[in-house]
């Protein structure tokens, strides 16, 4: 059964180039691109897709960093999609990553790691509601 996901490439993927990679590691797994958006965010859209990180002491810093500069927003779609692409794109924390991952083999900082991908179906359909709110 096909399930979406939201992907997003951060800031930093944006500025150092990453978008290609990060694309060809999706298609080459044969996740299906279904929607795509470049796109700086405002601070209401940052706290509203970081609500439930709002209590914890990074949250600030997070959403400074997600609204820095443009980011590419997707919709992802295969079976198992959620959880096919965090397996894609490694542990949160970098340095425990595994190479041939994205986050292993890109990053060293936990604040800037690249991607995010939603922890679960239900995550996701709140998260692509917000980024793609008449699409699906
Ligand atoms: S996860 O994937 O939700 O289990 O990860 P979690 O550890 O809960 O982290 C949630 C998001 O917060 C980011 N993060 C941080 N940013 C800045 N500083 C610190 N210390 C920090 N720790 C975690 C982390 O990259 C997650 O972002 P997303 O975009 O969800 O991957």
């Amino acid at each position: 059964m096909s399930e979406r996901t939201l992907v997003l490439i951060k800031p930093d993927g944006v500025k150092r180039g990453l978008i290609g990679d990060v694309i060809a590691r999706v298609e080459r797994k044969g996740l299906k691109v279904v929607a795509m958006d470049l796109r700086t965010l405002d601070a209401d859209t940052a706290k509203a897709h970081y609500a439930e990180h709002s209590e914890r002491p990074f949250f600030g810093e997070l959403v400074e960093f997600i609204t820095s500069g443009p980011l590419v927003a997707m919709v992802l779609e295969g079976p198992r999609a959620v959880e096919a692409f965090r397996a894609l794109a490694g542990a949160t924390d970098p340095v425990k990553s595994a190479p041939g991952t994205i986050r292993g083999d890109h990053a060293l900082e936990i604040g800037e790691n690249v991607v995010h991908g939603s922890d679960s179906p239900e995550s996701a359909a709140r998260e692509i509601k917000i980024f793609f709110p008449d699409r699906f």
